[in-house]
């Protein structure tokens, strides 16, 4: 008995044909004796009827006993459903299938959860599911997620083979270069003492391959980064990784936005406005305090700089004074907020190392907050005008260095946002995807706790062409020729215009991040060696595969697209990995464990 159809694919059509269907037994009904089952495969579900009038009455006996997801081949004819039964919900809704004969595949034991209805299902602790991951991939819900996640890979391979780009494999057993997050490594038996690394990205490779002439490289790219996890983390990840010579910036931009329309158009059948919007860091910092802006809802936040300079109230005017900002946002509405709320906001401020966080509530027409008497008339005319200020509002302030009043400011902005939405006063759309290129990144940081300048993306983008004599003199200045990709506060991708020319790789690795000579040799001195013998100019950018999927299924969480996600301890609940190994595999690899064993 082979299937005939999918457990989808049946209608009125079909009406009074043989067919054969296998699946999992989804549910079960008996109504007075007559047998209902809903057989349910990747596709979708259908019913079987076992009625003792119609079948063999052993068979219906069977039937009547089966567990729910044992697997099941069942022949019988396809008939309308009587009036009145017929389910508008489900596609096959129209017929069902009088079994004739039925195969038992496989008896399922009882299960550890139950997944015939999504709303408990949905409830079931995580753990559980992905302990018993390949019964909670059987989720129609989550299987669309695979579904979807195949079908955008394909129109991803599609639509780069249109613009002639080469898939090209690189290595994961790579060797450890540092540089941004925490690599695994892999000990090697053949050189004892010595390790691979897995790649972060195939960052180096792709530029090697410009050097090659590839010209257009891509590739559904597996990365590995030993990073804390959250929901949009995972220790490995795919990217889809590009890389194209002789470009500018603009034409990354122009191909993304190519790519990006077909993929919500394959994936969604919607369209999408392009091009999208490019706003400087600057400005996504002073205006949304992120660099991965959500500008879907307002909450804007607003300089009051100039406005504040010679106040009376010390801790703005003091802040000013020492080089510093005065920023504040207007959290609409937000006057309701709770004792509890407010001190985890001001948490948030002094981990940033604020002293607190000034704030006005509006309530019964008055300004109620205990820096107000300390404003003139002016300071509070300049904020009643440019935050608009209404009954039921609540000002947040924050007076610091640039960077940190905007990143303060920008995480209460997302945590009041939040609570709005939750008291019914805010509306974030959640089918509107807003886009958004970031450019115009610096690029160096500084660490202060190591005291040294370092890449804001990674150290192979280029600076601005003109920047490159005030490398060494003026580091701060010194703009990069990065840019990422952001939808809904989202950062979907990042890439930029590389460093092409030996001397200035070389000058970024030890004179500006300061590595040594020999350090640089070591873990880079095969690239700065292929740039010596005919290196095009190029550049590249990798979007976050699992991250883009996620956005399409309206996934919260990253560990809804990916088969087989780890935990945020990185471990695999079902195959209970990371594991020991046996001692003889140590000593093969000369690898001798201190650590004391974790107590149980
Ligand atoms: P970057 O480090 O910005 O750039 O990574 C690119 C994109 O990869 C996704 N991403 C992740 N997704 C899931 N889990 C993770 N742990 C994770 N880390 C990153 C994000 C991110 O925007 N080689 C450069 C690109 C280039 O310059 O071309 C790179 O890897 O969506
Ligand atoms: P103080 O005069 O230190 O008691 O501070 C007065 C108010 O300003 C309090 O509400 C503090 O929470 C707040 N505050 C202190 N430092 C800052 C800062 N850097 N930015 C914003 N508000 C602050």
């Amino acid at each position: 008995m082979k299937r005939t159809h999918h457990c989808n694919e049946l209608c009125l059509e079909q009406a009074g044909e043989d067919v054969v269907l296998s699946g999992w037994v989804h549910s079960c009904r008996d109504l007075g004796g007559v047998i209902f089952i809903d057989v349910r495969d990747r596709e979708g579900r259908t019913q079987l009827v076992f009625d003792p009038q119609e079948t063999d009455v052993a068979l219906v006996e069977v039937a009547s006993k089966l567990h729910s997801e044992s697997v099941i081949t069942v022949s019988g004819k396809v008939r309308q459903r009587p009036d009145e039964t017929e389910n508008s919900k489900i596609p096959t809704g129209q017929i069902e299938v009088v079994a004739a004969s039925m195969e038992v595949n496989n008896e399922a034991a009882v299960l550890p959860f139950q997944i015939d209805d999504p709303e408990t299902a949905a409830k079931v602790n995580e753990e559980l599911r992905l302990q018993y991951r390949y019964i909670d991939l059987r989720r129609p819900e989550i299987m669309r997620n695979m579904q979807l996640r195949s079908k955008v890979a394909t129109a991803t391979r599609v639509f780069m083979e249109e613009q002639g780009f080469l898939e090209v494999e690189t290595p994961t057993l790579f060797k450890s270069t540092p540089e941004g997050a925490r690599e695994f490594l892999v000990p090697s038996r053949i050189s004892p003492g010595e390790f691979y690394a897995l790649p972060q990205s195939p960052q180096q490779f792709k530029q090697i391959l410009m050097c090659s002439g590839v010209d257009k490289y891509f590739q559904l790219a597996r990365c590995y980064r030993d990073e804390d996890l959250r929901s949009d983390r995972q220790p490995e990840f795919t990217q889809v990784d590009i890389e194209m010579s002789f470009i500018e910036r603009d034409d990354i931009y122009e191909l993304i936005e190519a790519y990006l329309k077909r993929v919500w158009k394959v994936a969604l059948g919607c369209n999408i406005e392009t091009p999208f919007p490019r706003i400087s860091y600057k400005e996504v910092m002073d205006r949304w305090g992120s660099d991965k802006p959500d500008t879907r809802f307002g909450l804007e936040i607003v300089d009051f700089t100039e406005n504040f300079a010679s106040s009376e109230f010390k801790v703005f005017s003091g802040a000013i004074d020492g080089g510093g900002v005065v920023k504040a946002l207007n959290a609409k509405g937000y006057a309701c907020v709770t004792q509890g709320q407010m001190e985890a906001m001001t948490d948030t401020a002094k981990s940033f190392g604020a002293k607190g966080l000034a704030f006005i509530k509006v309530e019964n027409g008055e300004w109620k907050s205990p820096i107000v008497k300390f404003f003139s008339e002016e300071e509070k005319a300049a904020l009643q005008e440019k935050l608009n200020i209404e009954e039921g509002d609540l000002i947040l302030f924050a007076a610091d260095e640039w960077l940190n009043a905007c990143e303060i400011l920008g995480k209460i902005r997302l945590y009041a946002a939040e609570k709005l939405q939750s008291l019914g006063k805010l509306v974030v759309p959640k089918d509107q995807f807003n886009f958004l290129w970031v450019v115009d990144f610096p690029l160096l940081a500084f660490d202060k706790e190591m005291n040294r300048w370092y890449s804001s993306h990674h150290p192979f983008t280029s600076p601005v062409e003109e920047d490159i004599p005030n490398l060494i003199s003026d580091p701060k200045s010194v703009r990069g020729q990065h840019y990422d990709i952001v939808v809904n506060g989202v950062e979907l991708g990042g890439g930029s215009i590389r460093i092409h020319q030996p001397e200035v790789q070389k000058t970024i690795f030890e004179e500006v991040l300061q590595l040594s000579s020999e350090v640089s040799q070591s873990r880079f001195g095969y690239m700065l060696e292929a740039f010596k013998y005919g290196c095009p100019p190029h550049g590249g950018i990798a979007l976050g595969f699992d991250r883009l999927i996620a956005l399409l299924c309206g996934a919260d969480s990253i560990r809804d697209v990916v088969a087989f996600p780890k935990t945020a301890k990185g471990s695999c609940l079902m195959t209970n990995s990371p594991a020991g190994v046996e001692a003889r595999q140590l000593r093969d690899l000369r690898v001798e464990i201190k650590i004391a064993k974790k107590e149980e």
